[in-house]
């Protein structure tokens, strides 16, 4: 099973409480938790692009780095493991993607993918001018297609003319040509989302309802978009975000689960169901509509808290769900949770014993 880790470009991770690790992302942060994930042979780093936090007393999200900037800097510093940055297709136009991810695919020697965003928060866009219009929702996967196949084509052969309903190109050009065909990543769990994913990613993430210690939270997703993948003849991977919160024993871990509970940030939580309800089109397995639904849970994705011996156990687990190619965890605290993760957990896991033998 593949692992990689979502390294926290954003303020404080992904737990939305006040009472969790409070930080400020910085390149060094970000660099100390990516070469100590390469030491312990993650497969890939990736960084979301988040333009406006929710507020509350946590400041959630409110400070944030830019993906591709960060991504081109961690690509000069490592070497083996592979890097995706996202973009926010809304703020920037194909061929500039394009082009930006080629120049950090050179940096990278071919380590680096691009994971597409349309966007599910207005706030984020319309603070620069940049929000389309609520039907924005309904086409917004006809846009991203269009936007794949400029990007997919200055790739392949150096240039697009497209003439689409979205983006026109005009013998747009692009050289030097990456050293592959740098991958698309999307984390689409509407149908809309999964059938685009099933056509042009390399991989998708699925995420389940975010029960506690349930290894087959993802399963369904999962089984989603393998049919669909293979209805569209592709091998699109599922991966599954996973937050792991660990400590020496199952009660040392669930009480610090609690405690960050009991911290919850209802404020920012609100903020963000407030802007999920803006698309009116949402249907409840999208993003927007699942996080429409959530209550007072600081996190949306699986979660698996226990010893290191149970997370491990439940990381096998997962292993076994036909189709799932891999997960990416967050934690808690990140340059602990790698640590433990490559000192103590990995060590345990059957799915990653290749690795461990290879150490
Ligand atoms: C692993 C992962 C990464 C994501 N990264 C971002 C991101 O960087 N920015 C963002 O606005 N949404 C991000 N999202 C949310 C969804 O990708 C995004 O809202 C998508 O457009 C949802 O499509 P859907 O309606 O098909 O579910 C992410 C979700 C997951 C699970």
């Amino acid at each position: 099973m593949e692992i990689g880790v979502f390294i926290p470009i954003g303020n404080n991770g992904w737990l939305i409480s006040t009472t969790s690790p409070q930080y400020t992302p910085s390149f060094d942060l970000n660099k100390e938790i990516v070469l100590r994930a390469e030491k312990y042979g993650f497969d890939f780093a990736l960084s979301m692009i988040k333009l406006r936090g929710f507020g509350g007393p946590s400041r959630f999200w409110d400070d944030n780095l830019e993906s591709f900037t960060l991504m081109a800097g961690l690509a000069s510093i490592t070497s083996r493991i592979e890097l995706m940055a996202t973009v926010a297709v809304l703020t920037l136009p194909p061929a500039l993607c394009a082009r930006m991810a080629m120049t950090i695919d050179s940096i990278s020697h071919g380590r680096f993918g691009v994971n597409l965003v349309t966007g599910w928060q207005k706030a984020e866009y319309d603070q620069m001018g940049l929000w389309p219009g609520e039907e924005h929702y309904k086409y917004r996967y006809d846009l991203l297609t269009e936007y794949a196949t400029v990007m997919q084509e200055l790739w392949a052969t150096g240039r697009s003319d497209l003439k689409g309903k979205y983006y026109t190109m005009n013998d747009c050009r692009l050289g030097p040509l990456p050293s592959r065909q740098i991958p698309l990543i999307c984390a689409g769990t509407s149908d809309s989302g999964i059938a685009f994913a099933s056509k042009f990613c390399a991989y998708n993430f699925c995420s389940g309802v975010g029960q506690v210690n349930d290894p087959r939270d993802c399963a369904d997703a999962v089984t989603r978009l393998k049919a669909q993948s293979a209805a569209a003849g592709t091998d699109t991977k599922a991966l599954a975000l996973t937050m792991i919160i660990a400590d020496e024993t199952d009660a040392a871990a669930m009480a610090k689960w609690e405690h960050y509970l009991a911290g919850a940030d209802h404020e920012a939580i609100e903020w963000s169901r407030a802007q999920a309800s803006g698309d009116k089109f949402a249907a409840d397995n999208s993003t927007a509509g699942r996080i429409r639904r959530r209550t007072g849970v600081p996190f949306g994705g699986s979660r698996l808290i226990g010893s290191y011996a149970t997370v491990a156990r439940l990381l096998d687990e997962m292993a076994e769900i036909e189709g799932l190619a891999g997960v990416m965890l967050t934690f808690d605290d990140f340059v602990i949770g790698v640590e433990q993760f490559g000192q103590r957990i990995q060590p345990l896991m059957r799915s990653r014993a290749k690795l461990a033998a290879a150490a």
